[in-house]
């Protein structure tokens, strides 16, 4: 078994347009650029990153409270984050063409890509905040904006998780959710996207633990890209220079993978210091401070925040699981190795003939009932059925033959090893459970 050529963007939108895992949102209308839809296997692939976080979450520590805030928030609370004033990236445009681009991305020196010229604006800042009114009357209409993350959601509704829910410090509110930024440049497909999703924990802790805090959960959270299947080789750690920190941010670490194109951010670890609830804290008037028993006094409590996109994080694991494999004898094909928890299949259930449906649905319909994300597939060769699941990552192929009539054995296959074993009918299951939780 040999493996072929290195994987490109190019495959990746090809594989999840070809296998429904994502379309592009308002096709039949031309599409909005980095916007897009999930079909089954991308939605069930979804789902696999949202578990998978949430328990490596608790798992992580047991103070955790679950939240999920609004998308909708009022001017003030955008005020306030520094996000009106600071959430912005330089964009220029060609006078010549009018094509638009991020002036950190482009050398100004050059012409413009698109046409040749080089006939450049001023530089212009420009805010990333989706922009609406909140209410029925043009006059009367409040303004809204869009959440362009989802952690300020947390912040303001601070006082009411900690009244509600006998917290004690240090502790973390985790929350899933919608966010939206008016990119200049949507590009590299769902790298970087106008409406995505994000997965942030916001600790809170005392100032003096923040640093130690900081080192856990950039260790806690590298462990987890690794836990579902990510190779630890293209991962690493990068620390931030000052220039380079956020309006809010003391300290900054990047979880980065090496994508074709670059080493980039796959998740951010921030000490967001006392920023955000004391913001909150002057500009709603309300006091965000937490009362500590044992020193008898109130005071802000330290962030540190961990946030990924699942999205992100989606395109991630399509690239570090897609493989061109060239089988002696056979045709090449392609596969993804994705790990047992992340499959959006775990396995697929095949008769030989059309003639051997019944019994095999019988069994395929047993093991969906415990909980299983499977498939049937009476369709084409084996040979053909086996490349489809490959191509979606699904771990093991059960195929019912005419002996397993008389045997009550079927044959399993191993997408990576290709390997084939027969086992007995009533160990379907247990076999299916064994191979979906072994480490390797
Ligand atoms: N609350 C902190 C925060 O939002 P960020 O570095 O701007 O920090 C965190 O975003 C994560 O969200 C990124 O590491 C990335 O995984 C994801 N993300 C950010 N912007 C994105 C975009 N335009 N499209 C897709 N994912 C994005």
């Amino acid at each position: 078994m040999d493996s072929s050529s290195p994987v490109t963007l190019e495959k990746i939108i090809s594989l999840c347009k070809r296998k429904g895992f994502v379309y592009q949102s308002a096709d039949i209308y031309g599409g909005l650029n980095g916007i897009y839809d999930f079909g089954h296997l991308g939605t069930l692939l979804k789902n696999n990153i949202r578990k998978t976080w949430l328990e490596s979450i608790y798992t992580a520590n047991d103070n955790i409270f679950l939240f999920e805030g609004s998308l909708l928030g009022p001017e003030p609370v955008w005020k306030a984050s520094g996000h009106l004033d600071s959430f912005h990236d330089p964009m220029v445009d060609c006078m010549n063409c009018k094509h638009r681009y991020r002036a950190d991305e482009i050398d100004l020196e050059k012409a413009c890509a698109h046409c040749g010229k080089k006939q450049w604006t001023d530089i212009k800042n420009f805010n990333m905040m989706f922009k609406t009114q909140v209410g029925a009357s043009q006059e009367n209409a409040a303004v809204g904006y869009l959440r362009p993350e989802t952690a300020q959601a947390i912040f303001i509704n601070f006082k009411n998780v900690i009244s509600t829910n006998r917290v004690k410090m240090p502790f973390g509110i985790a929350q899933i959710g919608k966010a939206f930024r008016n990119e200049i440049n949507p590009k590299q497909f769902l790298f970087r996207m106008r409406e995505f999703e994000q997965m942030e924990l916001e600790w809170f802790c005392k100032q003096e633990e923040a640093e130690h805090f900081f080192e856990f959960w950039c260790q806690k959270r590298l462990a987890y890209h690794a836990s579902i299947g990510i190779d630890p080789a293209k991962l690493r750690l990068r620390f931030y220079e000052k220039s380079e920190l956020a309006h809010y941010s003391q300290a900054t670490s990047d979880i980065e993978y090496h994508f074709p194109f670059g080493w980039k951010e796959l998740e951010g670890i921030a000490h967001r210091g006392n920023f955000d609830l004391s913001q909150h804290t002057k500009h709603s008037g309300k006091d965000l401070s937490v009362y500590d028993e044992e020193t008898k006094e109130s005071s802000i409590p330290t962030v540190v925040e961990s946030s990924v996109g699942v999205d992100r994080l989606f395109l991630t694991l399509l690239f570090d699981a897609y493989e061109e494999q060239v089988v002696e004898g056979e045709e090449e094909r392609i596969v993804l190795h994705f790990a047992p928890n992340i499959a959006p299949i775990k396995a697929a259930f095949f008769p030989l003939s059309k003639k051997l449906n019944e019994p095999m649905l019988k069994i395929f319909h047993a093991i969906q009932k415990k909980g299983y994300s499977v498939q049937f597939d009476d369709a084409g060769s084996i040979g053909k059925r086996y490349r489809r699941q490959d191509e979606i990552g699904t771990p093991l192929c059960f195929t019912y033959d005419f002996d397993s009539e008389t045997d009550h054995k079927v044959t399993v296959r191993d997408r990576d090893t290709m390997k084939q074993e027969r086992i007995a009918i009533d160990h379907i299951e247990s076999y299916l459970k064994n191979h979906l939780t072994k480490k390797e």
